[in-house]
Formats: structure tokens, C-alpha cells, sequence
């Protein structure tokens, strides 16, 4: 089985995304390191411990650094609930996280699956900048290493130019994507474009399992926020970077370019600046996720909340 180790900072559509990595047979998920973003990290370490209750994972939980390398920023609680989970209030998890630290976890974890290691990002990068300026050979024994993140032409989510998990912690962004030789991105721009019919979302969420119950209801706010917002269809970011993690041959359409992350800037602080024309003599270490098998995508979902 392919190790995997997913950071994130749960979050509904990271809980969704982890859901898919529990129930994927090739996969061993072989760690949680939390990050703060969505909402605060005692909230995404709770929902994480959380998530992994519900779902029978025995995956190790680790927290990680509560703030951002330089720069406060403000959440995304609402959108995910001031909890991160849809503030449905549910029972504590009898679980804790472990005592050892998230960046820590990351370089112990990549030394024992070195050269296997799949790593995937769905939060911002604090906790990995934060193992590469303690270990900065890390990239050596990773594997494979996805990130959701960045707006790769500029169409932003949380800035007309940038995204989320970029512009929550810039300076984490550019030291994750200068030290790693190579890295594959899936954007808000590609979320966009495997939007989720709402219809068909609710159809899922009906399965009759315990993973499909918790997820109808921690995921309602968000969803209904969604409808009011942005229409139709639910656009589940971190859901669509664990596809393309799991199962990469789904991937219809990559482009090689080089990035670099907007640290400055009055309007594009938090930007993804790639060089489509391949001007600028920088290495092409981006994989851009363009367009995926939207049916695949559906299918990994829609197993995975049935599962359990
Ligand atoms: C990203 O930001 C967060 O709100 C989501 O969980 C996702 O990781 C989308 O921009
Ligand atoms: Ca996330």
C-alpha cells in the first residue's frame, strides 16, 4: 500500500477528502498533521480526532503550529462553521492528539516511508515550511507531494487574487514550493471547474451510513451558504485535490509551468503567479491540475460517504 500522510486544517471539504483517503484500499493513511486555517487549531484538531471516531480510522492525529509563519490572518468560519464542522455540536472525541508536534511528525514519517511517502496538503503550508527549515532534505523522501491551493490565473477566493490556503499563510507557500524540486497543484480554478450538482450531493448524503450521517450534518451550513452564494453547485476544493492524489491517472489535463508565490503586493499578497509562457528561465516544478474525470471524481466521493 502507498503510505499517505495528509496535512490539513478540517474544515467540511477536507473532512470529505479525508473520507475518500480512509476508504481508498491502495492507500495507508499513515498520519493527520493539523493545520490552523479554516478555523483555529483547537477546532481542527477536535474535528479531526473527530472525523477519524466516526469513520473507525486509526490514523495518529498531530497538531501543528497555531498561527501563521509571520502574518495573522483572518479564518474561513464563515463558511465551515465557527467550529469548522458546521457548529452542530457534537460529543467530544474520546481520542487526543499525540504529543509530538505536526512538523515533527512530517520528517519521522517521511524518514520511515522514505522514497514511498504520498504527501498531500489541504490546508495552508505552516507546518510543512516549518519541517523544512528543521530538515530541508525532506523533498528527498517524499515520493509524491499534492497541494490544494493557489488560483493559477489569478481568479482568487479569498482576494480577487488569491486563494485560501495560499493567502493564509504566504511566506509558508513560498518556502513549500521553493524548496520542493516538484509538486502538484490542484486550484481553486480547477475546483471550480468539477463543481458538485447540490442535487446529487444531498442524493449521496443519504446513504445509510454512519460517515454519510455525520457528513450531512456537519457539512449542512456550508452547503446552504453555498447555495446562497454561488448557486447550483458545490465546489469541494480538498475533495478534488484527494482524487487526483488517489487516483492520478484520472487526470485529463496537467501543465508543467513554473510558480511562485505573490509576497508583497497592496492587491496580490497571497497570489499564484505561474509563468505561462515559460519566460522567465525558472524550472517548470508545478503540475497544474487543468481537468480531471469528473465522473471518477463523483464516484470517489459518493463511495466513500457510503462506506462504513
Ligand atoms: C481551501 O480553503 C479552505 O477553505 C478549504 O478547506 C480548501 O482547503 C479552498 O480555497
Ligand atoms: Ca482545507
Amino acid at each position: 500500500k502507498i503510505p499517505l500522510l495528509i496535512d490539513t486544517d478540517p474544515g467540511v471539504d477536507d473532512a470529505l477528502a479525508l473520507l475518500m483517503a480512509f476508504n481508498d484500499a491502495r492507500h495507508d493513511v499513515v498520519g493527520l498533521t493539523i493545520a490552523a486555517g479554516n478555523v483555529g487549531l483547537e477546532h481542527t484538531v477536535r474535528n479531526a480526532l473527530k472525523l477519524c471516531e466516526i469513520a473507525n480510522a486509526d490514523v495518529p492525529v498531530f497538531a501543528g503550529t497555531p498561527v501563521p509563519l509571520l502574518h495573522a490572518s483572518p479564518d474561513a468560519g464563515y463558511v465551515h462553521g465557527l467550529d469548522g464542522f458546521g457548529d452542530i455540536g457534537y460529543p467530544p472525541p474520546a481520542r487526543k492528539a499525540e504529543a509530538e508536534h505536526a512538523a515533527l511528525a512530517i520528517l519521522r514519517l517521511s524518514h520511515q516511508y522514505a522514497g514511498r511517502l504520498l504527501l498531500v496538503a489541504l490546508g495552508p503550508l505552516t507546518n510543512i515550511a516549518l519541517a523544512l527549515k528543521l530538515d530541508p532534505t525532506l523533498p528527498q523522501r517524499v515520493a509524491r507531494f499534492v497541494v490544494m491551493g493557489g488560483a493559477v490565473t489569478g481568479h482568487g477566493n479569498i482576494t480577487p487574487a488569491a486563494e485560501f490556503n495560499i493567502y493564509f499563510d504566504p511566506e509558508a507557500a513560498h518556502i513549500v514550493f521553493e524548496a520542493f524540486e516538484r509538486f502538484e497543484l490542484a486550484d481553486w480554478e480547477a475546483t471550480i471547474a468539477h463543481g458538485l450538482h447540490h442535487d446529487k450531493v444531498v442524493d449521496w448524503l443519504k446513504a445509510d451510513s454512519a460517515r454519510a450521517r455525520f457528513y450531512a450534518g456537519i457539512s449542512e451550513k456550508t452547503r446552504l451558504w453555498s447555495i446562497d452564494r454561488r448557486g447550483d453547485y458545490w465546489y469541494a476544493a480538498d475533495a478534488l485535490a484527494m482524487a487526483f492524489a488517489l487516483e492520478p491517472q484520472g487526470a485529463l489535463e496537467l501543465l508543467d509551468r513554473p510558480l511562485a508565490v505573490e509576497l508583497q503586493g497592496s492587491h496580490a499578497r497571497g497570489a499564484t503567479v505561474v509563468d505561462w509562457r515559460r519566460e522567465g528561465g525558472r524550472p517548470d516544478k508545478a503540475s497544474l491540475l487543468m481537468r480531471y474525470d469528473q465522473a471518477r471524481f463523483e464516484a470517489l466521493i459518493q463511495a466513500a460517504l457510503a462506506a462504513g
